[in-house]
């Protein structure tokens, strides 16, 4: 690491002196890192600048993912919902993030039932009643990233499949409670993973969360399946998304061989996600879309 004199400028950016800014921030990584542990890299700090721009970014996300709320019905298919996620998000200026990602086509993804995760809306999935349907929405406004997800219940879902879907919520809830500074990616995966098993369901290995803010995927990538205490120390200034996908049955996946991108459960059993994007702050969390 590059040595900067108390009275530079910070690296982070802010224009504050050093000593004024990340100074007592690097001494507590480096303790940290001389233990051995995975501390964030420099590149993973945002500064307040960047966080406003990445809050402006998340309102626009929670606001599309509201309009989606309060629209979704029977009878709607999944094509009517990226046409929605298309036009809120361009009318206030912004760019939904999916559309042409690594070459998804569409604007959302919307995976029903069995379907685990990055479904491709289709005007030949029609919602019907007892669906159960997560809606990712992620956001690009003046160049910052957003990215969050809910489940919704389509009519008259059945008790176990409204369980999965409340206690997934639960799961991002009590993952959310274990942010703060100096705490542990870990100690959200394990409460997470915890909760996930106490009611008899199991958590989707392969695929996480994410570093998130200044591109759509940063570092790193983030388990629901780790212990307290270990992977990455939780410094002020890291953004991440708490996303964890349970599922009623086995935790095994496969992708569908003919899209190449949706992911389903390998018992056909259903599975649940719902995604927050959060901040880490000096006191403890901030919520930049949900
Ligand atoms: N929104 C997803 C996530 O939470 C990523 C989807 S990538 C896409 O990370 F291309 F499928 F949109
Ligand atoms: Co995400």
């Amino acid at each position: 690491m590059q040595k900067i004199g108390r009275n530079d400028p910070c690296w982070c950016g802010s224009g504050k002196k050093y000593k004024k800014c990340h100074c007592d921030f690097d001494e507590i990584i480096r303790e940290h890192s001389l233990l051995g542990e995975i501390v964030p890299d420099r590149k993973l700090i945002k500064n307040n600048e960047q966080i406003e721009k990445i809050r402006e970014s998340g309102k626009i996300n929670t606001a599309v993912l509201d309009y989606v709320s309060a629209h979704i019905k029977e009878g709607v298919t999944t094509e009517d919902i990226d046409r929605w996620v298309y036009e809120q998000t361009t009318a206030m200026g912004a760019v939904p993030a999916p559309l042409n990602y690594e070459g998804f086509p569409k604007s959302v993804c919307t995976s029903v039932n069995d379907q685990v995760c990055h479904g491709i809306p289709s005007k030949n999935v029609v919602l019907k009643d007892g669906d159960i349907i997560n809606v990712d929405v992620s956001t690009i406004y003046n160049g910052y990233f957003s990215d969050a997800s809910r489940m919704f219940c389509i009519g008259n879902v059945s008790d176990e499949n409204r369980r999965l879907v409340e206690v997934t919520k639960e799961c991002v809830q009590l993952g959310l409670e274990q942010v703060k500074p100096w705490g542990h990616l870990g100690d959200i995966g394990q409460v997470i993973n915890d909760n996930a098993k106490k009611n008899g369901y199991s958590v989707v290995r392969e695929i996480g969360g994410h570093g998130v803010g200044l591109e759509f995927h940063e570092d790193p990538w983030v388990s629901y399946v780790t212990t307290k205490g270990t992977d990455m120390l939780l410094a002020p200034g890291f953004m991440f998304t708490i996303e964890p996908m349970i599922n009623m049955g086995t935790h095994r996946i496969f992708v569908d061989e003919k899209d190449d991108w949706t992911v389903y459960t390998a018992d056909g059993k259903p599975s649940a996600q719902w995604e927050i994007q959060v901040l880490v702050t000096e006191t403890g969390y901030e919520v930049i879309s949900h």
